[in-house]
Protein backbone atom coordinates (compact mmCIF):
# COMPACT_ATOMS: atom_id res chain seq x y z
CA UNK A 1 0.00 0.00 0.00
CA UNK A 2 2.94 2.59 1.24
CA UNK A 3 4.15 1.66 -2.57
CA UNK A 4 1.54 2.42 -4.26
CA UNK A 5 0.92 5.59 -2.27
CA UNK A 6 4.46 6.78 -2.97
CA UNK A 7 4.39 5.77 -6.89
CA UNK A 8 1.43 7.75 -7.56
CA UNK A 9 2.03 10.40 -5.22
CA UNK A 10 5.34 11.16 -7.50
CA UNK A 11 3.59 10.49 -10.89
CA UNK A 12 0.78 13.44 -9.45
CA UNK A 13 3.81 15.80 -8.54
CA UNK A 14 5.60 14.82 -11.85
CA UNK A 15 2.42 15.49 -14.05
CA UNK A 16 3.81 18.45 -16.33
CA UNK A 17 0.10 19.40 -17.87
CA UNK A 18 -3.67 18.55 -16.97
CA UNK A 19 -3.58 15.58 -19.89
CA UNK A 20 -0.32 13.89 -17.98
CA UNK A 21 -2.77 14.31 -14.65
CA UNK A 22 -5.90 12.80 -16.12
CA UNK A 23 -3.58 9.96 -17.07
CA UNK A 24 -2.15 9.35 -13.82
CA UNK A 25 -6.45 9.34 -12.62
CA UNK A 26 -7.44 6.99 -15.35
CA UNK A 27 -4.37 4.86 -14.32
CA UNK A 28 -5.20 4.77 -10.21
CA UNK A 29 -8.96 5.61 -9.95
CA UNK A 30 -10.64 4.84 -13.29
CA UNK A 31 -12.58 1.75 -13.76
CA UNK A 32 -9.80 -0.65 -14.43
CA UNK A 33 -7.20 1.69 -12.34
CA UNK A 34 -4.73 -0.03 -9.90
CA UNK A 35 -6.98 1.02 -6.92
CA UNK A 36 -10.19 0.37 -8.18
CA UNK A 37 -9.06 -3.30 -8.94
CA UNK A 38 -7.74 -3.71 -5.47
CA UNK A 39 -11.19 -2.27 -3.85
CA UNK A 40 -12.74 -4.88 -6.05
CA UNK A 41 -10.81 -7.55 -4.45
CA UNK A 42 -12.00 -6.43 -1.30
CA UNK A 43 -15.23 -8.78 -2.00
CA UNK A 44 -12.75 -11.91 -1.95
CA UNK A 45 -11.39 -11.42 1.24
CA UNK A 46 -12.15 -12.14 4.88
CA UNK A 47 -13.48 -10.66 7.02
CA UNK A 48 -10.38 -9.96 9.38
CA UNK A 49 -8.70 -8.87 6.20
CA UNK A 50 -11.51 -6.42 5.17
CA UNK A 51 -11.42 -4.86 8.33
CA UNK A 52 -8.39 -3.64 7.71
CA UNK A 53 -7.39 -3.74 3.70
CA UNK A 54 -10.85 -1.50 3.29
CA UNK A 55 -10.10 1.34 5.65
CA UNK A 56 -6.65 1.58 4.60
CA UNK A 57 -7.45 1.51 0.39
CA UNK A 58 -10.23 4.46 1.04
CA UNK A 59 -7.90 6.49 2.73
CA UNK A 60 -5.14 5.92 -0.12
CA UNK A 61 -8.41 6.54 -2.55
CA UNK A 62 -8.85 10.12 -0.15
CA UNK A 63 -5.44 10.99 -0.43
CA UNK A 64 -4.89 10.44 -4.06
CA UNK A 65 -8.05 12.26 -5.24
CA UNK A 66 -6.78 15.10 -3.20
CA UNK A 67 -3.41 15.15 -4.56
CA UNK A 68 -4.92 15.48 -7.83
CA UNK A 69 -7.36 18.01 -7.26
CA UNK A 70 -4.34 19.94 -5.68
CA UNK A 71 -2.34 19.38 -8.53
CA UNK A 72 -4.76 20.35 -10.88
CA UNK A 73 -5.15 23.34 -8.96
CA UNK A 74 -1.66 24.27 -9.28
CA UNK A 75 -1.28 23.58 -13.14
CA UNK A 76 -4.26 26.02 -13.41
CA UNK A 77 -2.55 28.86 -11.76
CA UNK A 78 0.81 28.54 -13.54
CA UNK A 79 -1.10 28.23 -16.63
CA UNK A 80 -2.83 31.48 -15.73
CA UNK A 81 0.90 33.04 -14.68
CA UNK A 82 2.11 31.73 -18.09
CA UNK A 83 -0.88 33.75 -20.09
CA UNK A 84 -0.91 36.70 -18.26
CA UNK A 85 2.69 36.80 -18.79
CA UNK A 86 2.38 36.62 -22.77
CA UNK A 87 -0.66 38.71 -22.77
CA UNK A 88 0.79 41.68 -20.93
CA UNK A 89 0.42 45.14 -22.64
CA UNK A 90 1.30 48.58 -21.47
CA UNK A 91 -1.33 50.44 -21.60
CA UNK A 92 0.82 53.59 -21.67
CA UNK A 93 2.04 53.34 -25.31
CA UNK A 94 0.70 55.73 -27.98
CA UNK A 95 -2.36 54.72 -29.36
CA UNK A 96 -2.23 54.27 -33.09
CA UNK A 97 -4.15 57.24 -35.41
CA UNK A 98 -6.71 56.09 -37.48
CA UNK A 99 -7.78 57.92 -40.26
CA UNK A 100 -11.10 59.43 -39.66
CA UNK A 101 -13.96 60.35 -43.17
CA UNK A 102 -14.88 64.17 -43.32
CA UNK A 103 -17.87 65.77 -43.17
CA UNK A 104 -18.08 67.02 -46.85
CA UNK A 105 -18.75 71.24 -46.85
CA UNK A 106 -22.06 71.40 -49.16
CA UNK A 107 -23.25 68.40 -46.13
CA UNK A 108 -21.98 70.76 -43.70
CA UNK A 109 -23.00 74.27 -45.28
CA UNK A 110 -26.79 72.42 -45.86
CA UNK A 111 -27.02 71.44 -41.70
CA UNK A 112 -26.05 75.42 -41.26
CA UNK A 113 -28.60 76.76 -43.14
CA UNK A 114 -31.68 74.76 -42.34
CA UNK A 115 -30.36 75.51 -38.56
CA UNK A 116 -30.45 78.84 -39.21
CA UNK A 117 -34.21 78.54 -41.37
CA UNK A 118 -35.23 76.26 -38.47
CA UNK A 119 -35.02 78.69 -36.35
CA UNK A 120 -37.30 81.54 -37.86
CA UNK A 121 -39.51 78.36 -37.95
CA UNK A 122 -39.32 76.78 -41.82
CA UNK A 123 -39.75 73.33 -41.83
CA UNK A 124 -38.08 71.29 -44.39
CA UNK A 125 -39.17 69.74 -47.37
CA UNK A 126 -38.30 67.63 -49.71
CA UNK A 127 -39.20 66.36 -53.40
CA UNK A 128 -37.75 63.96 -56.06
CA UNK A 129 -34.81 64.55 -58.70
CA UNK A 130 -36.26 63.32 -61.58
CA UNK A 131 -39.34 65.51 -61.91
CA UNK A 132 -41.91 65.80 -64.51
CA UNK A 133 -41.64 68.76 -67.20
CA UNK A 134 -45.51 69.68 -65.53
CA UNK A 135 -43.86 70.79 -61.65
CA UNK A 136 -40.36 71.70 -63.13
CA UNK A 137 -41.56 74.19 -65.46
CA UNK A 138 -45.50 74.87 -66.50
CA UNK A 139 -46.71 74.73 -62.64
CA UNK A 140 -43.81 77.64 -62.25
CA UNK A 141 -45.26 79.37 -65.18
CA UNK A 142 -42.35 78.67 -67.57
CA UNK A 143 -45.06 77.61 -70.52
CA UNK A 144 -43.75 74.93 -73.19
CA UNK A 145 -42.10 77.96 -75.31
CA UNK A 146 -40.87 80.00 -72.75
CA UNK A 147 -37.08 80.95 -73.63
CA UNK A 148 -36.42 80.05 -69.91
CA UNK A 149 -36.82 76.35 -70.93
CA UNK A 150 -33.86 76.63 -72.85
CA UNK A 151 -31.79 78.87 -70.86
CA UNK A 152 -31.70 75.87 -68.10
CA UNK A 153 -29.90 73.78 -70.11
CA UNK A 154 -32.35 70.78 -69.15
CA UNK A 155 -31.79 67.19 -69.12
CA UNK A 156 -34.36 65.37 -70.30
CA UNK A 157 -34.88 61.76 -69.56
CA UNK A 158 -34.75 59.59 -72.80
CA UNK A 159 -38.54 58.08 -74.22
CA UNK A 160 -38.67 55.27 -76.50
CA UNK A 161 -40.02 56.29 -80.02
CA UNK A 162 -43.91 56.63 -80.03
CA UNK A 163 -43.96 56.61 -76.35
CA UNK A 164 -46.00 59.43 -75.88
CA UNK A 165 -45.86 60.07 -72.19
CA UNK A 166 -44.97 64.20 -71.40
CA UNK A 167 -40.77 63.87 -71.02
CA UNK A 168 -39.46 63.84 -67.20
CA UNK A 169 -35.74 66.06 -66.96
CA UNK A 170 -33.63 65.97 -64.22
CA UNK A 171 -34.98 69.21 -62.03
CA UNK A 172 -33.36 72.01 -63.13
CA UNK A 173 -33.97 74.08 -59.47
CA UNK A 174 -35.30 73.36 -56.21
CA UNK A 175 -38.51 74.79 -57.02
CA UNK A 176 -41.08 72.16 -58.10
CA UNK A 177 -40.97 71.44 -54.23
CA UNK A 178 -42.75 74.30 -54.09
CA UNK A 179 -45.73 73.12 -55.90
CA UNK A 180 -45.21 69.99 -54.65
CA UNK A 181 -45.52 70.99 -51.03
CA UNK A 182 -48.69 73.70 -51.54
CA UNK A 183 -50.18 70.69 -53.30
CA UNK A 184 -49.37 68.59 -50.19
CA UNK A 185 -50.09 71.00 -47.27
CA UNK A 186 -51.68 74.34 -48.15
CA UNK A 187 -51.48 77.66 -46.70
CA UNK A 188 -50.36 78.97 -44.78
CA UNK A 189 -47.20 77.36 -45.55
CA UNK A 190 -42.84 77.99 -44.53
CA UNK A 191 -40.51 75.58 -45.62
CA UNK A 192 -36.78 75.29 -47.11
CA UNK A 193 -36.32 73.13 -49.48
CA UNK A 194 -32.27 71.19 -49.99
CA UNK A 195 -31.54 69.34 -52.36
CA UNK A 196 -29.29 68.30 -55.52
CA UNK A 197 -30.18 69.76 -59.10
CA UNK A 198 -28.50 69.47 -62.79
CA UNK A 199 -28.25 71.70 -65.40
CA UNK A 200 -25.81 70.97 -68.75
CA UNK A 201 -23.32 73.96 -67.69
CA UNK A 202 -19.77 73.76 -66.43
CA UNK A 203 -16.95 76.17 -65.28
CA UNK A 204 -15.13 77.53 -62.66
CA UNK A 205 -18.82 78.63 -60.62
CA UNK A 206 -20.65 75.71 -62.34
CA UNK A 207 -21.29 72.10 -61.95
CA UNK A 208 -23.69 70.08 -63.83
CA UNK A 209 -24.81 68.85 -60.36
CA UNK A 210 -25.26 71.11 -58.02
CA UNK A 211 -27.34 72.16 -55.19
CA UNK A 212 -29.80 74.38 -53.83
CA UNK A 213 -31.97 75.60 -50.83
CA UNK A 214 -35.61 76.42 -52.29
CA UNK A 215 -37.35 78.64 -49.43
CA UNK A 216 -41.10 79.36 -49.52
CA UNK A 217 -43.15 81.51 -47.02
CA UNK A 218 -46.97 82.68 -47.53
CA UNK A 219 -49.60 83.78 -45.47
CA UNK A 220 -52.18 86.79 -45.54
CA UNK A 221 -49.92 89.75 -45.49
CA UNK A 222 -46.14 88.52 -46.21
CA UNK A 223 -44.55 91.06 -48.07
CA UNK A 224 -41.36 91.66 -49.95
CA UNK A 225 -39.56 93.71 -46.92
CA UNK A 226 -40.14 90.17 -44.90
CA UNK A 227 -38.15 88.41 -47.72
CA UNK A 228 -35.50 91.38 -47.40
CA UNK A 229 -35.65 90.80 -43.52
CA UNK A 230 -35.42 87.44 -43.46
CA UNK A 231 -32.24 87.22 -45.97
CA UNK A 232 -29.94 89.83 -44.44
CA UNK A 233 -31.17 87.77 -40.85
CA UNK A 234 -29.95 84.81 -42.81
CA UNK A 235 -26.45 86.16 -44.64
CA UNK A 236 -25.82 87.44 -41.13
CA UNK A 237 -26.30 84.33 -39.31
CA UNK A 238 -24.47 82.18 -41.97
CA UNK A 239 -21.36 84.38 -42.74
CA UNK A 240 -21.14 85.14 -38.69
CA UNK A 241 -21.16 89.23 -39.33
CA UNK A 242 -22.85 91.18 -41.56
CA UNK A 243 -21.87 90.90 -45.32
CA UNK A 244 -22.37 93.25 -47.78
CA UNK A 245 -25.39 92.30 -50.24
CA UNK A 246 -26.60 93.40 -53.38
CA UNK A 247 -29.85 93.18 -54.21
CA UNK A 248 -31.07 93.70 -58.03
CA UNK A 249 -34.10 93.73 -59.77
CA UNK A 250 -34.40 91.08 -61.88
CA UNK A 251 -36.99 88.71 -63.79
CA UNK A 252 -38.18 85.32 -62.84
CA UNK A 253 -41.68 83.25 -64.76
CA UNK A 254 -42.66 82.38 -61.28
CA UNK A 255 -41.72 85.69 -58.70
CA UNK A 256 -42.94 89.28 -59.51
CA UNK A 257 -41.72 90.92 -58.56
CA UNK A 258 -38.27 89.23 -58.40
CA UNK A 259 -34.58 90.21 -57.36
CA UNK A 260 -31.97 88.32 -57.77
CA UNK A 261 -28.69 88.68 -54.55
CA UNK A 262 -25.06 89.31 -54.77
CA UNK A 263 -23.02 88.78 -51.93
CA UNK A 264 -19.40 90.85 -52.33
CA UNK A 265 -16.23 89.13 -52.59
CA UNK A 266 -12.91 88.95 -54.28
CA UNK A 267 -10.76 86.46 -55.51
CA UNK A 268 -7.13 87.29 -54.51
CA UNK A 269 -4.26 84.72 -55.17
CA UNK A 270 -6.72 82.07 -55.76
CA UNK A 271 -8.80 82.51 -52.84
CA UNK A 272 -12.19 83.68 -52.73
CA UNK A 273 -13.16 86.05 -49.89
CA UNK A 274 -16.12 87.40 -48.47
CA UNK A 275 -17.27 91.09 -47.56
CA UNK A 276 -14.31 92.49 -49.48
CA UNK A 277 -13.14 93.82 -52.94
CA UNK A 278 -15.05 95.05 -56.12
CA UNK A 279 -16.60 91.38 -57.10
CA UNK A 280 -20.24 90.05 -56.25
CA UNK A 281 -20.99 86.23 -56.68
CA UNK A 282 -24.63 85.92 -57.10
CA UNK A 283 -25.88 83.57 -54.65
CA UNK A 284 -29.79 83.50 -54.62
CA UNK A 285 -32.86 84.31 -56.71
CA UNK A 286 -35.78 85.31 -55.30
CA UNK A 287 -39.32 87.65 -55.07
CA UNK A 288 -43.20 87.24 -53.99
CA UNK A 289 -44.68 84.05 -55.76
CA UNK A 290 -46.41 84.58 -58.94
CA UNK A 291 -50.90 84.19 -58.19
CA UNK A 292 -50.13 81.79 -61.11
CA UNK A 293 -47.83 79.26 -59.04
CA UNK A 294 -49.91 79.81 -56.51
CA UNK A 295 -53.20 78.90 -58.32
CA UNK A 296 -51.07 75.93 -59.85
CA UNK A 297 -50.64 74.27 -56.82
CA UNK A 298 -54.08 74.81 -55.47
CA UNK A 299 -53.22 77.94 -53.35
CA UNK A 300 -55.97 80.87 -53.92
CA UNK A 301 -53.61 84.03 -54.65
CA UNK A 302 -56.93 86.44 -53.54
CA UNK A 303 -56.18 84.87 -50.10
CA UNK A 304 -52.34 84.33 -49.93
CA UNK A 305 -49.57 85.65 -51.00
CA UNK A 306 -45.97 85.12 -50.05
CA UNK A 307 -42.04 85.30 -50.78
CA UNK A 308 -39.92 82.26 -52.58
CA UNK A 309 -36.08 81.87 -52.96
CA UNK A 310 -33.35 79.10 -54.37
CA UNK A 311 -29.84 79.64 -53.21
CA UNK A 312 -27.05 77.97 -54.13
CA UNK A 313 -25.72 76.04 -51.18
CA UNK A 314 -22.60 75.30 -53.17
CA UNK A 315 -21.86 79.06 -53.69
CA UNK A 316 -22.42 79.45 -50.29
CA UNK A 317 -19.97 77.34 -49.09
CA UNK A 318 -17.66 78.53 -51.33
CA UNK A 319 -17.80 82.22 -49.94
CA UNK A 320 -17.87 81.33 -46.59
CA UNK A 321 -14.81 78.49 -46.50
CA UNK A 322 -13.00 80.15 -49.44
CA UNK A 323 -13.18 77.26 -51.97
CA UNK A 324 -12.38 79.06 -54.92
CA UNK A 325 -13.20 76.56 -57.67
CA UNK A 326 -16.66 74.34 -57.64
CA UNK A 327 -15.52 71.64 -59.86
CA UNK A 328 -13.20 70.42 -56.48
CA UNK A 329 -16.62 69.68 -54.75
CA UNK A 330 -17.24 66.60 -56.84
CA UNK A 331 -14.15 65.80 -57.47
CA UNK A 332 -13.51 63.07 -55.03
CA UNK A 333 -9.47 63.62 -54.27
CA UNK A 334 -9.05 62.93 -51.10
CA UNK A 335 -6.42 65.52 -49.95
CA UNK A 336 -9.30 68.12 -51.14
CA UNK A 337 -12.02 66.41 -49.09
CA UNK A 338 -9.34 66.13 -45.98
CA UNK A 339 -8.29 70.22 -46.41
CA UNK A 340 -11.90 71.48 -47.06
CA UNK A 341 -14.25 68.43 -44.85
CA UNK A 342 -15.39 68.80 -41.44
CA UNK A 343 -14.69 66.51 -38.53
CA UNK A 344 -17.77 64.65 -37.85
CA UNK A 345 -18.41 66.21 -34.26
CA UNK A 346 -18.24 70.16 -35.57
CA UNK A 347 -22.22 69.95 -35.10
CA UNK A 348 -23.70 73.18 -36.54
CA UNK A 349 -25.53 75.06 -33.79
CA UNK A 350 -26.69 78.24 -33.53
CA UNK A 351 -24.85 79.55 -30.25
CA UNK A 352 -21.95 76.89 -31.76
CA UNK A 353 -21.29 80.68 -34.08
CA UNK A 354 -21.93 78.44 -37.10
N1 LIG B 1 -35.29 78.57 -59.42
C1 LIG B 1 -34.39 79.68 -59.70
C2 LIG B 1 -33.11 79.16 -60.34
O1 LIG B 1 -32.77 78.06 -60.11
C3 LIG B 1 -34.03 80.39 -58.44
C4 LIG B 1 -35.21 81.07 -57.85
C5 LIG B 1 -35.50 82.36 -58.21
C6 LIG B 1 -36.01 80.43 -56.95
C7 LIG B 1 -36.58 83.03 -57.66
C8 LIG B 1 -37.08 81.06 -56.38
C9 LIG B 1 -37.36 82.37 -56.75
O2 LIG B 1 -37.87 80.48 -55.49
O3 LIG B 1 -38.42 83.01 -56.17
O4 LIG B 1 -32.47 79.89 -61.02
Amino acid sequence: MDDLKHQYLTQIANAADEAALEDVRIAALGKKGEISLKMRELGKMSPEERQTAGPALNALKDEINSALAARKMGLADAALDERLKSEWMDVTLPGRGRPAGTIHPISQVTEEVTAIFADMGFAVAEGPQIESDWYNFDALNIPGHHPARAEMDTFYTHRAPGDNRPPHVLRTHTSPVQIRSMEAQGAPIRIICPGRVYRADYDQTHTPMFNQIEGLAIDKDISMANLKWVLEEFFTAFFGTTVKTRFRASHFPFTEPSAEVDVQCSWVDGQVRVGEGDGWLEVLGSGMVHPKVLSAAGVDPDQWQGFAFGMGIDRMAMLKYGIPDLRAFFDSDLRWLRHYGFSALKVPTLHGGI
